[in-house]
């Protein structure tokens, strides 16, 4: 018997109701990149019986149980890049998107941003088209995060508001699909198809390859479900679309997935093994981006040296016109434990070296191109391209990192520190790999390499076993850094992690939310004592566009990538004496800091520059 039929099969006689296990089943065998890595969890309520016929005696002319044994047999060793072949049991045509719209919704951290530019990025080649607005949609897709509790929570409420809108859907148009991508599909697996019947695809962070057969499978009234973690996908070739057409800033994915295994985190359950992305493939992207920007700045010489009476246009509301990317931000679970072994001649056994006083729970790793070289390359390929990274781990800032954001002007000289706690006790119950005087003293030394860096970090609120004097701790090393931002959260517990399986979570809730309102009002204090030291100062900042409170006013970012915000006004050019303009979006500009809050600079605006002439004037 055909494996598919067998597995309908027993769907049947199982009354529907545990056919997801059955289905897993198939998924666990046939690995990543098989043609059967899906759920088929007809539901009842959606049959669609010409359609299903008609997939039902494809299905019998299949592919056979052999292809699913070899596909067992050989996991992990298709390259990503590789072309497919279509399964046997979905017609060419039905891969495509046939014009569907599409509409995407990210929630959660940056990385989600760029996946959802990454799976659109796929099914874009497919054939779809994207919308922006949900009633026309045929296709949503709702990228998701389960970081907290709350934020499930929060795509569980909006699967409710969907679910009337599929409803109400006139039968004249082809039906709603929705789907849900990344982590929370990752951790909630066929719970989420059973709890939520409305939902047609499934597709873990490894999965974005498989969406148009996913979505070809849902055309026909099944579900499909692809989870699969792999060990080496990156989606190094696929080049994500950019989501915004005003963006100043974009996203360029290094590595993926975590190793450290912190006792609170579901991440690396969610997004599996650290894999990093070949420095080439990550070097290509950026040279393109960078191509962009000069695309953009030639059209724009263009146009004020053809028009040079009428060089400052008035502006159109809201949209400030012409845009310019000068800033790329280097993206990664771990993105400064980076480390390409893509090929063999990387591979010497060069030592790591941590942070003084950092370890890792797991077992050093050895060779590879690590993130300093990777960062050097970046930096180099267009001076006028602003480089971050995020999100670090402490432990992987060895001095070569630190040297090398101290003497290139266009690597920003802002570090994200997460500390999470104060309390070299909790710290060790969360598996951190270093205790609270290591990481203060990583802070000093940081300081004394980088010097005006600006620091932020995260800090969790009542995590298992936190007494009120751990909590004191954490209020004194806010005071002791004196950060310029922070994100701060009250602990979650998350299924899986060891804190679920070895620790009590013991702090009410009520103490979690009074310690973490504690924390907030002092890291709101020390930013803004850390920040008002910048009153009188002349920054660059890069300018995103009209600030959202006011007409008259820009809002740009400094280089520790706070909000500066200025009124919009007429102002020399450095490199052009004697012409007046005003600021655009992507322009690099002087402001003259005159007030500072905890979460934002105001200035007046000097002078349009570059980021190479900007470092004479700070
Ligand atoms: N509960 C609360 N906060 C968490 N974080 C990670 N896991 C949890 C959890 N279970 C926070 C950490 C991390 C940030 C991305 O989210 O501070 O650095
Ligand atoms: Fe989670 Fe970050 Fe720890 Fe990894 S390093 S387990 S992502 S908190």
């Amino acid at each position: 018997m055909h494996p598919l039929q067998c597995v309908l099969q027993v769907q049947r006689s199982l009354g529907w109701g545990p056919l997801a296990s059955v289905s897993w089943l198939s998924l666990r065998m046939c690995r990543a990149h098989s043609s059967l890595s899906s759920t088929m969890c007809p539901s009842p309520e959606r049959q669609e019986d010409g359609a299903r016929k008609d997939f039902s005696s494809r299905l019998a002319a299949g592919p056979t149980f052999q292809h699913f044994l070899k596909s067992a047999s050989a996991p992990q060793e298709k390259l990503s890049s590789e072309v497919e072949d279509p399964p046997p049991y979905l017609m060419m045509d039905e891969l495509l998107g046939r014009q569907r719209k599409v509409y995407l919704e990210t929630y959660g951290c940056q990385m989600n941003v760029n996946d959802t530019e990454i799976a659109w990025s796929i099914l874009q080649k497919s054939g779809y088209l994207r919308t922006s607005n949900l009633q026309e949609a045929d296709v949503i897709l709702l990228v998701t995060c389960s970081i907290r509790e709350k934020a499930e929570q929060t795509i569980w409420n909006r699967l409710h508001q969907l679910k009337a809108l599929k409803t109400r859907r006139p039968r004249s148009r082809v039906p709603l699909r929705i789907g849900i991508l990344g982590c929370m599909a990752e951790r909630l697996k066929e719970e989420i198809l059973n709890r939520e019947k409305m939902v047609d695809i499934l597709a873990g962070p490894d999965a974005y390859r498989d969406l148009p057969r996913l979505l070809a499978v849902a055309e026909s009234g099944q579900q499909a479900a692809n989870v699969l973690l792999s060990l080496d996908e990156t989606y190094a070739d696929v080049m994500p679309v950019q989501t915004s057409a005003s963006a100043t800033s974009a996203f360029v994915s290094i590595m993926r997935g975590c190793d450290n295994m912190c006792s609170y985190c579901i991440v690396p359950f969610t997004r599996g093994r650290e894999r990093s992305r070949p420095i080439a493939s990550i070097l290509e992207e950026v040279k393109k981006l960078s191509e962009q920007r000069r695309g953009f700045s030639m059209l724009f010489r263009l146009v004020s040296i053809s028009r040079p009476q009428v060089f400052l246009p008035p502006r159109p509301p809201k949209v400030l016109g012409l845009q310019g990317l000068k800033e790329v931000t280097l993206l990664g679970q771990n993105v400064n434990s980076f480390r390409d072994n893509s090929e063999v001649q990387f591979n010497s056994a060069v030592p790591t070296n941590l942070s003084r006083g950092f370890t890792t729970n797991y077992k050093t790793k050895q060779g590879g191109l690590r993130f300093a070289h990777l960062l050097d390359q970046v930096s180099r390929v267009d001076p006028e391209m602003r480089i971050r990274f995020t999100s670090p781990h402490p432990k992987d800032f060895p001095d070569e990192v630190l040297q090398l954001i101290h003497e290139r002007d266009n690597i920003c000289k802002q570090i994200h520190l997460p500390a999470q706690s104060g309390s070299s006790r909790v710290l060790e119950a969360m598996r951190r790999g270093y205790s609270r005087e290591a990481y203060v003293e990583l802070v000093h030394h940081i300081r004394e390499s980088i010097p005006g860096v600006s620091l932020s970090s995260d800090f969790i609120a009542g995590f298992c076993g936190e007494t009120e004097e751990d909590h004191v701790q954490t209020v004194s090393l806010l005071r002791e850094v004196q950060y310029n931002m922070g994100f701060l959260f009250a602990y979650s517990m998350r299924q899986k992690t060891r804190a679920y399986h070895r620790l009590k979570d013991d702090v009410p809730e009520e103490v979690k939310l009074r310690r973490l309102e504690e924390l907030i009002t002092i890291f709101r204090e020390e930013a803004t004592k850390a920040n008002q030291t910048s009153v009188g100062c002349t920054q660059l900042v890069l300018v995103e566009g009209l600030s959202k409170r006011s007409a008259t006013d820009l809002c740009g970012r400094n280089d520790g990538n706070l909000k500066v915000i200025f009124p919009d006004a007429e102002m020399e050019d450095v490199n052009n004496p004697g012409l007046r303009v005003r600021a655009q979006p992507g322009d690099y500009v002087l402001v003259k800091i005159t007030s500072a809050s905890s979460q934002t600079l105001r200035g007046h605006v000097l002078c349009r520059t570059t980021l190479r002439d900007s470092s004479a004037y700070c």
